[in-house]
């Protein structure tokens, strides 16, 4: 049944770690115990059938132990366990030891891998157990209840976000889940390419290429995050949730036959959203960046980008381009400076921007339960304050407060209205962009400052 199949080349032009996956006899268990293993190419399959975990051998000769969909003729890894630590020796043994780790062995019974101490008390029963959510979980007593969870691989995700694990920060357990690519489509061991959240002020989830930020999803504003206009899809629901416990993405999909995975591709450098649907092969319906505004501070300092003009890059209202060379050579990224200076007293005031991505949060300071009017006020006393907003827009309500103390990076147009950001200006652009007639005024109107 989970032979390799015959048309191996068709196979690995799909994914070239296709070779080689899990070519193994069948199990018929979901799990293992303390006095349970399994070796070479034997496999645990989730209960239902969707998911396997096994040994894997890409080509280079290098053993790995991992997870994938069952059943699906495209051998997709979507979790890795020794990513760091390949098996050289096979066959491999996975174990569950007395003290609760799980260990990968090679033939020579030698330990190349091993779970972090569990975080509960084993007893004799305890049990790892796939389930049909992809998650294997150790559980502390057997039971698999939220209590007795001593260590799943859902907390040490590898380049691939299945519904229901999180992307984020477990501020109490200091526990930060990411997703780094794999170093190439044979070698899952960390690429150059990962994607993650940034923690404080607005959640926001970022991909780096080693240490250089190339894309932000936008603030998360309670409604959506911002730089993500298509994110509400009806066979996908995400939540960002934001407590002081832990700030995390994560997506459940509501048909239970679609399969789904959230991967950090490596060698497109993008964060793509594939689904499999009947006889497939998977389809890429979603990805980041997609164009070149999506690159992370394409237009530098109070600067914005807009698709649909050239050059991509304008200043905002009341700001002009450092550079005009540069800015004519259709370089923006060293932004833009004020036309006239703050007068960091009441001649200064604020000109509202709705239609963009908001500006990068992270160093924002977010004040949860003031009004928008005492947000205008916190702003305009402090004459570090360059823009403020509401924190929370869920349901088309302003709640809380945003102050950004830093410069205003990483903002698009978009053509539908996100929310309101009010940028600080002296009050005299604010009248000569009154006077000009400028095409936000309305907006200006409308809202109520
Ligand atoms: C699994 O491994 C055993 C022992 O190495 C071998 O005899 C058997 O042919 C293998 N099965 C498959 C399907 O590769
Ligand atoms: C590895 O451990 C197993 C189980 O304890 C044992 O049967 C086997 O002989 C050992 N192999 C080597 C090479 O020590
Ligand atoms: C991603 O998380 C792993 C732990 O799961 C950590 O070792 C690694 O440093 C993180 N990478 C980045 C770029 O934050
Ligand atoms: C936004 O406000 C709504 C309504 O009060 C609340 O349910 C939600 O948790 C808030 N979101 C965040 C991220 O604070
Ligand atoms: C505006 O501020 C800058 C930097 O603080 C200063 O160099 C410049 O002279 C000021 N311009 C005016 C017209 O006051
Ligand atoms: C936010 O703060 C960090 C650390 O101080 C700094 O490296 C980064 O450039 C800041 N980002 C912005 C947009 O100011
Ligand atoms: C002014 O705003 C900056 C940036 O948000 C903040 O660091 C500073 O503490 C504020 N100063 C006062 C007096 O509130």
């Amino acid at each position: 049944m989970r032979a390799t199949r015959a048309p191996m080349c068709r196979v690995l032009l799909l994914v070239a770690a296709a070779c080689c996956f899990f070519s193994g006899s069948v199990a018929a268990t979901d799990s293992i115990d303390l006095a349970a293993s399994i070796t070479g190419n034997q496999t645990l399959v989730s209960a239902g059938g969707i998911f396997e975990l096994g040994f894997f051998s890409p080509p280079g000769g290098r053993t790995y132990l991992g997870i994938r969909y069952a059943g699906i003729a495209d051998r997709t890894v979507v979790w890795v366990a020794n990513r760091n630590d390949p098996l050289i020796s096979a066959p491999g043994a996975l174990r569950l030891s007395p003290d609760g780790r799980l260990l990968i062995l090679d033939r020579q019974n030698s330990t190349v891998w091993s779970s972090p101490a569990p975080t509960r008390r084993i007893t004799a029963g305890a049990v790892a157990r796939l389930g049909d959510d992809g998650n294997f979980l150790l559980s502390s007593d057997g039971s698999g209840s939220p209590q007795s969870v001593a260590w799943q691989s859902f907390d040490y995700p590898t380049d691939t976000l299945l519904p229901g694990m999180k992307l984020g920060m477990d501020f109490k357990r200091r526990l930060t889940r990411n997703l780094t690519s794999w170093n190439s489509p044979n070698d899952p061991s960390p690429g150059q390419y990962t994607f993650k959240l940034v923690p404080g002020g607005l959640p926001e989830f970022f991909l780096f290429q080693g240490p250089k930020k190339i894309y932000a999803s936008g603030p998360f504003n309670g409604a959506g995050l911002t730089g993500v206009p298509n994110l509400m899809s009806k066979d996908f629901i995400f939540k960002v949730v934001n407590s002081p416990d832990e700030t995390y993405y994560s997506y459940a999909i509501t048909d239970p036959k679609l399969r789904s995975r959230f991967l950090m591709d490596g060698t497109a450098g993008l964060v793509q959203r594939y689904v499999w649907t009947n006889n497939g092969p998977w389809s890429s319906f979603w990805y980041y960046p997609t164009d070149p505004c999506d690159t992370y501070g394409k237009c530098g300092a109070f600067g914005y980008c807009d698709i649909t003009q050239a050059p991509l890059c304008t200043c905002l209202p009341g700001f002009e381009p450092r550079s005009t060379e540069q800015w004519n050579l259709r370089d923006g990224t060293g932004g833009c400076v004020r036309t006239t200076n703050l007068s960091c007293g009441a001649g200064d005031g604020f000109w509202p921007v709705n239609r963009m991505k908001l500006p990068e949060a992270t160093n924002a300071t977010v004040h949860a339960d003031m009004t928008l009017d005492q947000c205008r006020q916190l702003c305009l006393a402090n004459c570090s304050c360059r823009a403020y907003s509401a924190a929370n827009v869920s349901g088309g309500i302003n709640r809380g407060c945003v102050i950004w103390g830093v410069d205003l990076m990483d903002m698009r147009q978009y053509p539908a209205v996100v929310q309101d950001v009010f940028i600080r200006l002296a009050q005299s652009e604010v009248d000569a962009l009154i006077a000009a007639g400028s095409t936000s005024h309305h907006l200006l109107k409308l809202s109520p400052y």
